[in-house]
């Protein structure tokens, strides 16, 4: 794979193993929702432990271009929303960040109008709205699809509404009860999502004064109010970046204390692991011990789910770590349609992955050796140091911005627990 000179990348000297200890970051998939809920405030709210990363950044200029004053101060971000100017996304800040349209429920629930183009597709195959359209329409917004944009607006405000999710997409459910917390009456969300970013945003909502029940699981309901206020909150730890770090110190077989992590947020995580063989101590509330020392071995099978089960954003991860146990494991895919191509990046290393569909079967080696790789989307990318970690020899990585997007300094992390890691 021939790399452009100059191209940023990421170099890995492999086999040596992790231990020390890591803090984990604040959530990228709570701090973008929550930042989308901040135009819903009448007044100033400050968020606190938000990761530097490129998709935060992005949110906030997406807030600074609707008239909202965001500004960040280390890992706090304030945002003044006094005055919401603007209700047009601009196309190239939409189509930088495909999550952005979680601001749609937002804008809507303030200004009942909102005009932005259709999310881009991303690397994990087409990423459909159909259930936040269905949604928003019962909640009366007319919704007109012309030319990529979505033209939405609500003349008689947003209307709660009784609303059943085909299945619990987490956006899906984040943009209803954003449109719901100001609607006239009461918005009941079926099958929704319950992954702990869901029960954030509520947390910070109801400091905001909104009244939302049931956040967290399959039902939720939503009391509308007149308006609400701004607040400060502190934003959940990146339960994804914590199954990263742990994937890490597993495939060195190494040992790790993870600090400010909820275990209970990865609860469908830590037994697999403890299935391999590695120790695994939960203790004080907020860390993690891992010890992966000894000789560990397949998990057989990891299917991925809605939260509570296997994170489908903890899987390619889970599948680096898999290549170089004893025996063959079997990874079912049943969230997205193209979550496997860091396979191919994996088999550049010497791993042995055959994919069919959403399944993949991995046949663990004791031997994977560096190669050049290029990640293609942010898990995967991740997944490719994780596996690089382990691989003898050199390893270049390039596509480094994708891993900006979820991870706040991943190589100087790594490197502080014994990775021979760095930026080039
Ligand atoms: C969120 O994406 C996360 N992103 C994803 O994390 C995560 O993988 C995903 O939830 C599942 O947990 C953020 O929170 C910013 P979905 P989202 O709506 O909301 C289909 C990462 O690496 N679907 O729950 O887009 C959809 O195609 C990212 O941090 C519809 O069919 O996920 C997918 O197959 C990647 N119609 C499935 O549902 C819809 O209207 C789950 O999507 C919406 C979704």
């Amino acid at each position: 794979m021939a790399v452009k000179k100059g191209t940023p990348k990421i170099v890995i000297q492999g086999g040596g193993r992790l231990a020390g200890e890591l803090s984990v970051q604040g959530a990228k998939n709570s701090i973008l929702p929550l930042l989308s809920a901040t135009v819903l405030c009448q007044g100033e709210s400050v968020l606190h432990n938000c990761p530097n990363l490129s998709d935060a950044d992005a949110a906030c200029r997406i807030l600074n271009c609707l008239g909202c004053k965001c500004a960040r101060e280390g890992k706090s971000i304030s945002v003044n929303s006094k005055e919401v100017l603007n209700t047009d996304v601009p196309k190239d800040l939409m189509r930088e960040m495909r999550s952005s349209i979680v601001f749609l429920g937002a804008i809507l629930g303030r200004t009942h109008q909102c005009k932005l183009t259709f999310p881009g597709g991303c690397e994990l195959g087409p990423r459909p709205i159909d259930l936040h359209v269905m949604a928003l329409r019962k909640m009366g917004v007319n919704i007109e699809e012309k030319g990529g944009f979505l033209n939405c607006n609500a003349p008689k405000g947003i209307q709660g509404a009784n609303i059943s999710l085909a299945l619990p997409s987490v956006g899906a459910t984040e943009n209803i009860i954003l449109a719901a917390v100001t609607a006239k009456g009461t918005t009941e969300i079926h099958n929704a999502a319950r992954e702990p970013e869901i029960t954030d945003l509520a947390e910070f909502l109801n400091k905001c004064g909104a009244k939302i029940s049931g956040a967290g699981t399959g039902t939720v309901i939503i009391e509308g109010v007149e308006q609400l206020g701004g607040a400060e909150h502190t934003v959940i730890s990146d339960r994804i970046v914590a199954a990263t770090y742990l994937c890490c110190a597993a495939i060195t077989r190494g040992e790790l204390v993870l600090k400010n992590v909820d275990y209970r947020h990865i609860s469908a995580v830590l037994p697999v692991l403890e299935q391999m063989g590695c120790r695994i101590y939960t203790y004080d509330d907020n860390k993690i011990y891992i010890n992966a020392k000894k000789q560990l071995r397949a998990p057989y099978k990891i299917t991925t789910s809605a939260h509570p089960g296997f994170p489908t954003d903890a899987q390619p991860m889970f599948m680096a770590l898999a290549s170089t146990l004893e025996g063959t494991t079997m990874f079912v895919e049943t969230i997205f349609d193209n979550r496997f191509r860091h396979a191919e990046g994996f088999s550049r290393l010497g791993a042995k992955i055959t994919v069919s569909d959403r399944v993949a079967v991995v046949e663990g080696t004791d031997k994977l050796t560096g190669a050049d790789l290029e990640a293609t989307d942010l898990r995967g990318g991740a997944a490719l140091i994780t596996a690089a970690l382990f691989a003898q020899k050199t390893s270049t990585i390039t596509g480094i911005t994708h891993i900006d997007r979820g991870y706040d300094d991943i190589v100087g992390n790594l490197k502080k627990i014994g990775a021979n890691i760095k930026n080039a």
